[in-house]
């Protein structure tokens, strides 16, 4: 018998980096799902198949055995590691165990995939072994694994892989989740840039241990478009949240983590009609986002191309963290 979860990955409409300190996040879950399968093996190893992304191999102990790929790759599999093993303890099983791991979601590129990756593998294992977990549950074991890729991540991005849709987080707050009215479509451009998210956040906390009064004022406006573009996504003030967002990559670029294919790439889309577009995520590379008009999606796609960025019209997903026996 085999379990398989899935979970969607996410992009930040308002107030990345912002809400690592104080105010909202608004995030959208996207139709880009990370797909785990687990099932028991019988030698008490943890043997992962993430052919996709270019590895398998298995862990005794804590030594990384590879099968296919570089020993190095090991470190990916952390995570993933941690995850399944906070889950075991959580529900007091211990077993071997087969993870094979497929995702939609580019890596890297600060649309969630390592989060939907842990709450997958966390849902996948404990449906598993018998866990019966609340979607609360999965999403805090997977923040286990979050912190093993990101250092102290704020938890937006577990979050909204568990629970889907669209919701207001705010660290030490908590969520809130809604519907909107209405498909809303977006275009997200990947720059193609790898980067990672713990060394940006970095970036901005050292900036801010240099300029304590300057950046807390860039947070403190950046918590307030995150809550007025709120407002205006919830009655579907699309000129309005076009706005904020313009605003909001202003504030991100001002704290240095924009990168010059990530202005390219939001300029081209404002230029092809959008109302609004922002880098999203924690930036530095990765992807930006566009709001636009249905008629517009066209010319923002061939912007985005023209700038060798890659571009994807996503949906929002009602759809959290769901798990199906396989047998
Ligand atoms: C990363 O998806 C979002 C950041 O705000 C970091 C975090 O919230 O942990 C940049």
């Amino acid at each position: 018998m085999a379990v398989e979860a899935t979970a969607p990955g996410k992009a930040i409409l308002f107030g990345e980096h912002g809400v690592v300190y104080r105010g909202p996040a608004v995030v959208l879950a996207i139709d880009r799902r990370a797909r785990v399968v687990a099932s028991e093996r019988a030698d008490g190893r943890v043997f992962f198949d993430a052919l996709d992304l270019g590895f398998s191999g298995y862990f005794e102990g804590e030594t990384y055995v590879p099968v296919y790929g570089q020993p190095w790759r090991g470190k990916n599999l952390q995570p993933l590691l941690v995850s399944a093993r906070k889950t075991m303890e959580h529900i007091g099983a211990d077993s071997g165990m087969d993870i094979k791991v497929r995702s939609e979601i580019p890596i890297a590129a600060g649309l969630g995939s390592s989060a939907a990756i842990c709450v997958a593998t966390v849902a996948s294992v404990g449906e598993l072994l018998g866990g019966s977990l609340t979607p609360d549950e999965i999403c805090e074991l997977a923040y286990e694994g979050e912190k093993v890729v990101h250092g102290t991540p704020s938890g937006v991005d577990n979050n909204i892989s568990t629970f889907g849709g669209v919701l207001r987080y705010e660290r030490g707050v908590g969520i809130e989740r809604f519907e909107l009215d209405g498909a809303l479509p977006f275009i997200i451009g990947n720059s193609k840039r790898k980067r990672s998210t713990r060394r940006l956040v970095e970036r901005v906390r050292r900036l801010r241990e240099r300029e304590p009064e300057l950046v807390d004022r860039i947070i403190e406006a950046i918590a307030q478009v995150s809550q007025d573009g709120l407002a205006a996504l919830k009655s579907l003030d699309l000129p309005r949240v076009g706005d904020l967002m313009n605003v909001n990559h202003g504030l991100l670029a001002s704290l240095g983590v924009s990168i010059a294919k990530l202005d390219i790439m939001v300029h081209l889309s404002r230029g092809a009609g959008a109302y609004g577009a922002k880098l999203t995520g924690a930036g530095g590379g990765g992807c930006m986002i566009a709001l636009s008009d249905e008629s517009n999606l066209e010319n923002i796609r061939r912007a985005l191309l023209r700038c060798r960025g890659e571009p994807h019209i996503v949906g929002i997903t009602y759809e959290g963290v769901r798990t199906r026996r396989i047998d």
